[in-house]
């Protein structure tokens, strides 16, 4: 059995291919990079439709197949920018309807956590999500992936690129705010956990505000311990609160290794086990949307009709039914 998984929500448009196994025959993409500033929806959807074909050949030839050797197709169908889902969901729809083969809309931040479930050996951890547009710390409960804490207002790579933007490094800015953040001494922010929420648009404004007064390398260090420390604080009540012992951290910002050190010293103390995606699937890529449309497939071999697959931008992590978990 092979799915051919497409995403398709913001700047990448990727393809991967999986078997059942969950062996990753290929994981093919091409990034929209904005000129300048941060993601242009027009554009962006212009890239994918440009790109799309040549992913796909590219993805079918790493994985040595032929288009016809396809048993399943899923595709991102949200969260993420309308434009964008779209072209996704015309393109699996088009070849789900050529090849009469099941099709199936995926969430994009369950699959994050599919993928890294997947990689890792996890079996049920608390989930660290962390991307450009997302910041969730999730569980499973009751067959759902439930929010146990999330962002009020921007996702933790959105401010990392927004404060990136605004110290002349271009998009994304994630890596660049990391390498800076080596050799900083540490100046005060304010730390805003409420509840089990966490808000980042406040710090943001106030590390724009200390850019004239402080060294690059000052406001890169303080800007992520303090994110970071709130991020690390309301993983680790969520862990405590589920008495679960795993903790997994996935998404474009699982890269960043002061980070994942931070969550790994918070694990040994509390004596659970840490695991972080592999680089490769931590950013946006075609092989969660497979691996995802695959364990939806074991629970509905006929797949979604076609009117079932309108995108669906603001679809929460905890809207969806989870029947592969037991
Ligand atoms: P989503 O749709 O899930 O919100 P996304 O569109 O933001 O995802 P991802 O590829 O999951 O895409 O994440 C991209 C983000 O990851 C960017 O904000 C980028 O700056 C950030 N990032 C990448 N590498 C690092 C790093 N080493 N340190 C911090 N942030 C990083
Ligand atoms: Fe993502």
């Amino acid at each position: 059995m092979l799915c051919l998984g497409i995403e398709s929500t913001a700047h990448t448009f990727g393809i991967g291919i999986v078997d059942e196994k969950g062996n990753i025959l290929s994981n093919e993409k091409d990034v929209y990079k904005p000129k300048v500033g941060g993601i242009h929806p027009k554009e962006c959807t212009e890239h994918h439709l440009n790109v799309a074909n040549d992913v796909l050949k590219k993805s079918l030839e790493t994985a040595k197949i032929n288009l016809n050797d396809i048993d399943i197709i899923s595709f991102s169908q949200g969260p993420g920018i309308p434009g964008v889902l779209r072209i996704g969901a015309v393109f699996s729809r088009a070849l789900a309807l050529k090849l009469k083969k099941p099709l199936f809309g995926v969430n994009h931040c369950i699959a994050h956590i599919e993928i890294g479930k997947l990689l890792t050996h996890s079996i049920d951890p608390v989930t660290l999500y962390v991307s450009g547009g997302n910041t969730q710390v999730i569980a499973f409960t009751e067959g759902k992936y439930r929010i146990f804490g999330e962002t009020q207002d921007i996702g933790i790579g959105n401010a990392l690129d927004k404060l990136a933007r605004e110290l002349g490094f271009e998009h994304p800015g994630g890596p660049k705010i990391e390498e800076y953040a080596k050799s900083g001494n540490y100046i005060n922010f304010s730390y805003v956990v409420k509840g089990m929420d966490l808000s980042f648009s406040g710090i943001l404004t106030e590390a724009k505000k200390k850019i004239k007064n402080h060294s690059i390398n000052d406001i890169c260090y303080s800007f992520q311990e303090t994110c970071f420390a709130m991020l690390t604080e309301v993983t680790e009540r969520a862990v405590a609160h589920t008495d679960k012992n795993e903790v997994l951290l996935t998404g474009g910002v699982a890269a960043n290794k002061r980070l994942q050190e931070m969550l790994s010293i918070m694990c040994k103390e509390r004596g659970a086990k840490f695991y972080v995606v592999p680089q490769e699937f931590a950013g946006d890529n075609g092989a969660m949307i497979a691996w995802t449309g695959m364990l939806m497939y074991k629970y509905n071999p006929h797949g979604m009709k076609i009117y079932e697959t309108k995108i669906n931008r603001f679809w929460r992590t905890d809207e969806v039914d989870i029947p592969w978990i037991s």
